[in-house]
């Protein structure tokens, strides 16, 4: 698979650098160990998931997460997993078949309204389990399941005691959930065995600047150097998806390096505009966009407080800003640094900062 392909990759082969994070996960997943892939969006996380199960070489069920709700919605993810795992797929039908409420169909798994999901999920796994050796579950973008966060953890403690060959890998942004997961409580079900973390960060300059050449060298395109460089400098921060597109757009579809990088750039707005559109459902649009508005730039604490109140017209509470920063770092879309809070991903800042109102 070419670097500028712009799916996730499936192999360490199509993989550009990140040997150590295969390394290490390949080294979890052999010894029943369950890991949890960290980092913004776009850096590769579903790539290393899935080049890491499969350098480790068993069967793999992967499950996407992105815009699932409820134990319902996990249950219809799991059974699209193992639908798209040709390899567990024969084993494991019967056993579909065989749970109530169940029904597996040319187009996937389908679920009646009893018995509760819960328990059919974890007869999913079960049936999951039933092979000889290992299998791997990706559970891919986790923190989607927090409001069920109950269901799931207790779920993944039944695996945890009964079924010691199913290993899962987990990947999502940093807080939320993902924290209940890595830091759990005395209380909750996964004290004890929580997964081990793998931070997936940008890739350096240098690293940037090679992965641009070597992508465009499969494609015999032969591109300035220095235009590779500016629009790394500019827009695309070694966030290896922009990369991606960006090369994309150079090798494939033949743009100069000046129209790629505005289409990245475009491209990433938009996918941007989904991410705070969907991140403000249900929360107060007004002082969420002010924060959002203000953080293009890094800002301490009490700066932010002052910028929120600008735009609300009275200074919010201290437990109003903690609600708004916890808010948003659970997203992923804000992070602390030494020089305080602001947006990592320079495709959320270049949207925020062009968009005159908050998207709907
Ligand atoms: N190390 C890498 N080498 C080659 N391509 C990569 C690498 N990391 C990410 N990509 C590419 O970047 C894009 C985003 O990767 P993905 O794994 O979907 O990221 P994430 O799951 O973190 O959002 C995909 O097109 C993928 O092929
Ligand atoms: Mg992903």
């Amino acid at each position: 698979m070419p670097l500028f392909d712009l799916t996730p990759k499936e192999s360490r082969r199509a993989l550009y650098g990140r040997d150590a994070e295969v390394d290490t996960l390949v080294r979890l997943i052999e010894n029943g160990r369950w890991s949890v892939i960290l980092g913004p969006r776009m850096v590769g996380k579903t790539s290393l998931a899935r080049a890491g199960a499969q350098q480790a070489g068993y069967p793999t069920v992967y499950v996407n997460l992105w815009g699932v709700k409820g134990v319902a919605g996990l249950l219809t993810a799991l059974g699209e997993g193992v639908r798209s795992s040709r390899s567990l797929l024969g084993r494991v039908k019967e056993a579909l078949r065989r749970i109530e409420g169940v029904s597996v169909a040319g187009t996937g798994v389908t679920l009646s309204a009893r018995p509760p999901p819960l328990r059919s999920v974890q007869e999913v796994v079960n049936a999951i389990a039933s092979g000889r050796g290992r299998t791997v579950v990706i559970l891919d973008e986790v923190q989607e399941l927090a409001p069920s966060s109950g269901a799931l953890l207790k779920m993944l403690a039944h695996v945890f005691t009964t079924h010691p060959n199913v290993t899962f890998v987990f990947t999502g942004s940093a807080f939320g959930l993902i924290r209940t997961l890595l830091s759990p409580t005395a209380t909750s079900p996964l004290f004890g065995r929580s997964p081990v973390p793998i931070d997936l960060h940008p890739f350096d300059r240098p690293t940037s600047l090679g992965f641009l050449e070597r992508g465009c060298r499969e494609y015999r395109l032969s591109v300035d150097r220095s235009a590779l460089a500016a629009a790394l400098d500019r827009s695309l921060d070694g966030i290896p998806g922009w990369l991606t597109h960006y090369g994309n757009c150079l090798a494939v579809r033949r743009m100069d390096p000046e129209a790629a990088e505005a289409a990245t750039v475009r491209e990433g707005r938009n996918v941007a505009r989904d991410e705070v559109g969907h991140f403000l459902i249900g929360r107060d649009r007004t002082t969420y966009w002010a924060a959002l508005r203000a953080l293009c730039n890094p800002l301490s604490w009490s700066e932010l407080r002052q910028a929120v109140g600008a735009a609300r017209g009275s200074p919010p509470n201290d437990a109003t800003v903690a609600n708004l920063v916890r808010g948003l770092r659970e997203a992923g879309l804000v992070e602390e640094t030494d020089h305080g809070y602001h947006i990592p991903d320079p495709m959320i800042r270049a949207y925020v900062r062009g968009a005159r109102r908050a998207p709907r």
